[in-house]
C-alpha cells in the first residue's frame, strides 16, 4: 500500500452502535483533528445503501446529539464510504479488501453481534485482510460465560496475534477512570492507606435510570450479572485493588488487574444467598415517569435479573479483611457511577465532647457519572466559639474534574484515538476477560445450586430490599 494510509472498517456500520457512538466519536475527533491525517472510513453492514445514502444517515445521527460544524463534517465526510455486503462470506470480504485497495494501517471494528465474530474473522483471512498490520477491535460481549468465551477468543486468535486484539470496555475510556489511575499512581497520599489497615471497605455502583425496554432479546440472555458486572464493575474493581505498575503500560497494567481477579474469593451454594443479592423490576415511576415491568417488557415471566449486588472479598496481603460491594441495575432511581472509599474510623477519640454522631471515618468518593468528581471528607474543626468546647464537622475536599464549559467526551473517543495508535493499555486482555468469566460463572453456579431466583423491587427504588441489609452489618451503608 501507500505510505501514510490508515483505513477504519465499521462492521455493523448502520448499527445503533456505530450510529450512535462511533461515528458521533469519529468526528469529534475530526474536530479536534485527531483523526489519522489520510484516514479513510468505510461502513459496512449487509442493508443496500450507497456512499452518499449512508452520509446522509450518519448525518442524521450526529445532529441529534451535536450542533455540527460544517467545516469539520466535511472533512469527516470526505472519508466516508459504504459498503453493502456479507462479512461472514469471504465474497464479501473480498469485495472489501477490492474496495479498501492499498492500505498501510486496517483497523476494523466489530459493531455486529458477537455471534458473528468467528465467521467474520475467517472471512477477513480468506480475504488477506488480516496481516500484521491489521488491529481488531471487539466489543463486549466476548461470550455468555468461560467456555464460549474461550471459542470466540480461539476463533479471533486463529487469525491474528493477541497484540492486535483491542477488547473494549468503554467504561475504561472514561475521563474519570482514567483519573482513578492518576489519583492512586500519581500522589504520595493514598496509596500508604490504600490497604486494610486503613480503609474499612470499597462501594462500587453503576445505577442506571434507563429501562432494558427494547433491548430485552439480548439482555434477556444476560442479566446484569454478566451484561455489568463481568466487565464494567470488576475493571473498576481492578483499577482501585491493583497493586502498582511498573509503568503505564500494555502489559505492565494488565498483568496487575489479572492479579486482582485471579484474587476474587468465589462464591459457593452457601454463601451466596447471604452475599449476593439478585433483583428484577416490576413496574413503578423513575423519574416522574411510569415504568412497566421488566415481565411485561419481555412479553412473558422471566427469569434474568436487572440488578445485582454482592459483597466480594479478595483473598490477598492487602485487602484480606475489606469487603468489596458492587451493585448495578436497571430502573433505579438516579444515574449514578460512584466508587466510594470509606476508610476507618479514628483508633481514638480525642475529643471527649464530641458525639459518635460528628465523629466521622474519612471517605473517598470519586463520581464518574452524571457529574465527574473526586471529594475527600476530612473532620476540621466546626467554626466559632462553643460552651461545650470545640465541636467537630466533616467537609469535603473537593475536584470538581469539568473543565467549565467543556463537552463530556465520548468514551469511545479516546479509545477509538488509542487503536489507531496501537496503544492496548486500555483495552482487555484474554486472561482477563477469561478470569473474569470464571468468577461470573462460579456466581451464576452457585445461584442455580442454591435456586436463587431474582426478587422483585419496584421501578425506581435501589433495588430489593436485601441490597440494604447485604452491606448493613457492623455500621454500614450505601452512600445516598
Ligand atoms: C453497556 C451495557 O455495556 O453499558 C448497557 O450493555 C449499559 O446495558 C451501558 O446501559 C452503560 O454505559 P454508560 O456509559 O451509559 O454508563
Amino acid at each position: 500500500g501507500e505510505a501514510g494510509r490508515d483505513v477504519l472498517v465499521l462492521l455493523g456500520g448502520a448499527g445503533d452502535l456505530a450510529l450512535r457512538m462511533l461515528l458521533p466519536s469519529l468526528y469529534f475527533l475530526e474536530v479536534d483533528r485527531l483523526l489519522p491525517r489520510d484516514l479513510r472510513i468505510f461502513g459496512v453492514a449487509r442493508g443496500e445503501l450507497d456512499g452518499a445514502g449512508y452520509r446522509k444517515l450518519v448525518r442524521e445521527h450526529l445532529g441529534k446529539r451535536a450542533n455540527v460544524e460544517e467545516a469539520a463534517w466535511e472533512r469527516l465526510a470526505a472519508r466516508l464510504d459504504y459498503l453493502s455486503i456479507d462479512i461472514t462470506k469471504e465474497e464479501g470480504a473480498k469485495a472489501l479488501a477490492d474496495k479498501i485497495g492499498g492500505h498501510d494501517q486496517l483497523t476494523v471494528f466489530f459493531a455486529v453481534s458477537p455471534s458473528l465474530y468467528p465467521s467474520a474473522c475467517q472471512a477477513l483471512q480468506a480475504a488477506g485482510l488480516t496481516g500484521p498490520s491489521t488491529r481488531l477491535v471487539l466489543e463486549k460481549p466476548i461470550g455468555r460465560d468461560l467456555e464460549s468465551s474461550k471459542a470466540t477468543n480461539a476463533a479471533v486468535g486463529a487469525v491474528v496475534d493477541e497484540s492486535q486484539i483491542f477488547r473494549i470496555d468503554h467504561y475504561l475510556g472514561k475521563e474519570t477512570v482514567q483519573n482513578l489511575t492518576a489519583l492512586r499512581f500519581a500522589n504520595v497520599l493514598f496509596e500508604p492507606l490504600w490497604d486494610n489497615k486503613s480503609i474499612d471497605h470499597v462501594q462500587i455502583t453503576i445505577a442506571e435510570t434507563e429501562k432494558v425496554g427494547d433491548r430485552w432479546p439480548y439482555y434477556d440472555e444476560y442479566g446484569a450479572l454478566r451484561d455489568m458486572l463481568q466487565n464494567h464493575l470488576l475493571q473498576l474493581l481492578c483499577l482501585v485493588a491493583m497493586e502498582a505498575p511498573s509503568g503505564f503500560d500494555p502489559d505492565a497494567v494488565r498483568d496487575e488487574k489479572v492479579k486482582v481477579l485471579r484474587s476474587l474469593r468465589p462464591f459457593t451454594k452457601d454463601n451466596v444467598a447471604h452475599d449476593t443479592v439478585r433483583g428484577q423490576y416490576v413496574a413503578g415511576v423513575v423519574e416522574g415517569t411510569a415504568r412497566a415491568g421488566y415481565a411485561e417488557e419481555v412479553g412473558q415471566p422471566s427469569k434474568t435479573e436487572t440488578f445485582v449486588a454482592m459483597k466480594v472479598a479478595i483473598d490477598n496481603w492487602r485487602w484480606a479483611g475489606v469487603p468489596f460491594f458492587l451493585r448495578t441495575g436497571k430502573n433505579l432511581p438516579d444515574r449514578r457511577t460512584q466508587i466510594v472509599v470509606q476508610f476507618k474510623p479514628v483508633p481514638h477519640n480525642i475529643f471527649g465532647q464530641v458525639t459518635q454522631g460528628e465523629m466521622q471515618a474519612n471517605r473517598l468518593v470519586i463520581d464518574l457519572q452524571p457529574e465527574e468528581d473526586i471529594s475527600l471528607s476530612v473532620m476540621t474543626k466546626r467554626p466559632g466559639l462553643s460552651e461545650e468546647g470545640m465541636r467537630l464537622q466533616s467537609l469535603p475536599l473537593s475536584l470538581n474534574m469539568a473543565a467549565p464549559g467543556a463537552r463530556r467526551r465520548i468514551a469511545y473517543e479516546k479509545l477509538l484515538l488509542d487503536a489507531f495508535r496501537g496503544d492496548r493499555t486500555l483495552f482487555v486482555r484474554r486472561d482477563e476477560v477469561e478470569a473474569a468469566w470464571r468468577f461470573v460463572d462460579g456466581v451464576a453456579k452457585a445461584w442455580a445450586e442454591a435456586g436463587i431466583e431474582p426478587a422483585t423491587y419496584a421501578a425506581g427504588t435501589w433495588g430489593p430490599p436485601s441490597a440494604a441489609s447485604l452491606i448493613a452489618p457492623q455500621g454500614r451503608g450505601w452512600k445516598s
